[in-house]
This record gives C-alpha cells, structure tokens and sequence, in this order.
C-alpha cells in the first residue's frame, strides 16, 4: 500500500514597508522602486495535503475576502510549480489567514510563498532557492521577499532583493483599516498626483539602512518614508485621524503599510507600543489593532 506524503506547514510573515521610494511608471506599467521591506510577526499559516484535485479553503475572520479559486496567489504558486516539474497540482491548500487582507502587508504574497515552500517539501520536488526566487517574482514583485523575510532592499518593481542587517527587534503597532485598497490604484493615484513634476529615480536611504543595521527605534523613526503614503491618504481620507490618534499616542512615528490601508506605528518599546494600541482601538479610527516585532523569519516549514 503506497502512504499519502503526510500534510506540510509552512508559516509565513507580513511586512511593513520601512522605506517606499517609488520611480515613474515603466513602460510595463510597473514602477521602479527603492522598497526596504521589514517582516514582522503577523503570519498566515498554509497547510498543503494531497488530494484528487487542487482545492482552496481559507480560514481566519476575513476568510471571505479571499479568494478560495485558482485566482488566488496561493493555487497560482502550486501551479506553477508543479507545470515546471510535470507534475499535476493535485494539493489541497489550507490558508489559516492572520495577515490583514487587501491590507499592503503582503498577505497574499506570503500565502504565494507559503504554498511553494510547503509544495515542493510535499511533492519533493527540491526546487533550488533560485528557481523558487524566481517563481515568487512571476507570481509577484512582493512574493520573494515573503519567501526570505527578515530585512531587504527590493530594486526593480520590489523583486530583486538584497539582505539587509539588523541589529534589533523594533516594535510596532498596526492598525487595520475597514476594507482594503487595490495596489494598482494606489500606483495609479500616485502618479496622477505627481502629474507632470520630474521624479527622482528611488534610492535607498543610508540612514535608514544604518538604523535598522544599528537597532535603532529613533533614528528609524525619522527615517520612515513611504511616496505611496498621499496616494492611499487622497483614496482613503480617514487614514489621517488613525495617523494621528497612534503618534498623539506616542508612537515614534506612522506611517501607512506600503499601498494601505493598514497603517503602522513604531514604537520605542514594548510597553510604548502596547499604550499605542490601546489608545488606537479607543480611538475608533480603525477596525482592529495588533501589536509586534520585526524583523521575522521568512517562509518556514513548521
Ligand atoms: O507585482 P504585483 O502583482 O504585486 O503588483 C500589483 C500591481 O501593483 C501591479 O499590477 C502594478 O499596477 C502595481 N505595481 C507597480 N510597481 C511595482 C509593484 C506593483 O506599479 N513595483
């Protein structure tokens, strides 16, 4: 008697955007972008099990905003995994859903790394990293940071990514908004608010850089930047009242989570950031709030 593989888990985290610098639009549509991502510790978890068909299910509180079809990143990733190895996706894919959806936290990108670490551990397909790097950028310009977590500098459209240091845990709040935003829409906001003004090509920031390499709460807090910020604040005018409420709180500074709507905090500490939170949710500015630090690991069997 041949033995079903047994499931496999793969946790995966959400990021912030510690520094968003956004070129002019591409000729693909795409932007050029300076994007220094920071994972944190929010995760959805994806649990893969073999099955007669591909099979989609979602669990958490915002379970029906997600797609449960082969539209969703997660089923893309297995697809596209299992065609590069002849193989057929025949998986279930469980995705117990944590991660803000539709948030700019990279909910969906991590359910797309999640699915192919834990498919090729399933199928044993023993892709290398390369190869996997490269199917997270076909399936989009957020998903291989959420297969390497920790801190990284995204060029291109966010997907060729150097490691950065760090030397600390950094604490944060979020704050998570009713609905989500589109991606798309955000970019498209940005450049028509920027109309015809020249646009410097995106660069990292030194000091940014050393402050995350130095652990530095303060110096990174007066280093957060994010050029998608307008755009997400012109679409989504109540996102300045939630700014507000979590800095009036204490926070060493806000910002919005790459294209939002979830909005961060950094906070000097952990007890700083738990009086952040607790001030956000009194605030009534905002639909739920979670505390946390990053950096976090990347997608990891469990
Ligand atoms: O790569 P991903 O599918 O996450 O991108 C979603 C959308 O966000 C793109 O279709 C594009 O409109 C916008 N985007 C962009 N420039 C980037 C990344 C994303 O314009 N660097």
């Amino acid at each position: 008697m041949t033995r079903s593989p047994a499931p496999v888990t793969v946790r995966v985290p959400a990021k912030v955007n510690v520094q968003l610098a956004v070129g002019g639009p591409r000729p693909d549509g795409f932007h050029d972008l300076a994007n220094v991502f920071l994972a944190v510790g929010l995760y959805d978890e994806v649990t893969v099990t073999p099955a007669d068909e591909l099979l989609i299910t979602v669990a958490g509180p915002d379970a029906g905003q997600v797609p449960a079809d082969a539209s969703n990143l997660a089923a893309r990733a297995a697809i596209a995994l299992a065609a590069r190895h002849g193989l057929e996706p025949r998986v279930h894919i469980h995705i117990a859903k944590d991660i803000p959806v539709a948030g700019g936290m990279a909910g969906g990108s991590a359910d797309a790394a999640g699915a192919l670490v834990a498919c090729d551990a399933l199928w044993g397909t023993g892709a290398s990293r390369e190869e996997l790097l490269a199917i997270c950028a076909e399936l989009g310009s957020d998903v291989p940071f959420s297969l390497v977590g920790g801190a990284a500098l995204g060029r291109g459209r966010g997907e060729l990514l150097e490691p950065l240091e760090t030397g600390g845990a950094f604490h944060w709040v979020f704050a998570v908004a009713d609905g989500g935003l589109s991606t798309p829409e955000v970019y498209r906001e940005c450049d028509r608010l920027r109309g015809d003004a020249a646009v410097p090509e995106p660069e990292a920031s030194a000091a940014l850089v050393e402050a995350l390499r130095a652990g530095d709460a303060v110096a990174l807090a007066g280093a957060l930047a994010n050029d998608l910020q307008p755009a997400a604040l012109s679409l989504r005018p109540s996102l300045a009242a939630t700014l507000a409420a979590g800095t009036e709180a204490g926070a060493l500074a806000a910002l919005v989570s790459g294209s939002g709507p979830t909005t961060a905090f950094l906070a000097k500490d952990a007890e700083s950031a738990h009086a952040v939170a607790g001030a956000l949710a009194a605030s009534g500015t905002c639909r739920a709030v979670r505390v946390t630090t990053g950096p976090a690991r990347g997608a990891t069997v469990v």
